[in-house]
């Protein structure tokens, strides 16, 4: 695979401070992901590129690995909401947006979510296609969610991430991305 995924950590704020800049311009006062790391709920992954010296997140000639995009949710009783996820503007469309929603489903499995929620702008049709792909249903629409723009949020939602026909939906997704990176 040309691309990992592991926890972020305080080495990667500034790559994903710039990422996050990129992905979301008009969002004001910008996500503060150096608070997000110490909060106990909130659990945030990073895709970075794959170089020899796995392990660490800063490579053996002290350079911090490029990180292409990331990703988090805060986990409430049995809910995973997911708060975020971007990649790199230049590196969209080659399957690292589903490795980090694989990636985030697969933890909250882990920490025993069965539920799976998020909000979406009703006019960002790349991440609807991404999260319906993966089996997120419409619940309804907050009117004017978005502060910038007053742009309705539609919420979406897995109720049941751990029934066996969504873990068999998330298999065979997962096995067509790994081919694709074969
Ligand atoms: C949404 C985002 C994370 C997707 O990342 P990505 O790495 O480009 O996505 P992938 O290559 O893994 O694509 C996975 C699926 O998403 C959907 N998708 C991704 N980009 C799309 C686009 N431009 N138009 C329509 N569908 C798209 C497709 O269903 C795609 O599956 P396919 O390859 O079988 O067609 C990326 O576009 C992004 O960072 N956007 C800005 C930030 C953002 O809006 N985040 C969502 C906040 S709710």
């Amino acid at each position: 695979m040309p691309y990992r995924v592991r926890p972020m950590c305080h080495e990667d704020l500034s790559q994903v401070t710039d990422i996050d800049q990129e992905a979301f311009p008009t969002m004001w006062p910008p996500a503060n992901y150096r608070r997000e790391l110490g909060t106990r709920l909130a659990h945030y992954i990073v895709a970075h590129e794959v170089v020899s010296d796995e392990g660490s997140p800063v490579t053996v000639t002290g350079r911090v690995r490029n990180i292409v995009g990331f990703a988090g949710f805060w986990m409430m009783a049995n809910e995973a909401h997911i708060t975020n996820i971007a990649v790199r503007k230049s590196h969209r469309r080659r399957g690292i947006g589903e490795l980090l929603l694989i990636s985030m489903i697969e933890l909250a499995l882990e920490l025993g979510a069965n539920l799976l929620t998020l909000e979406v702008r009703a006019s960002n049709i790349a991440a609807q296609g991404l999260y319906r792909k993966y089996g997120l249903n419409q619940l309804h629409i907050r009117r004017g969610y978005y502060t910038d723009n007053r742009e309705n949020a539609l919420v979406l939602a897995v109720d049941d991430i751990t029934s066996a026909d969504f873990r068999q939906h998330l298999k065979q997704l997962k096995q067509a991305h790994a081919r694709r990176w074969r």
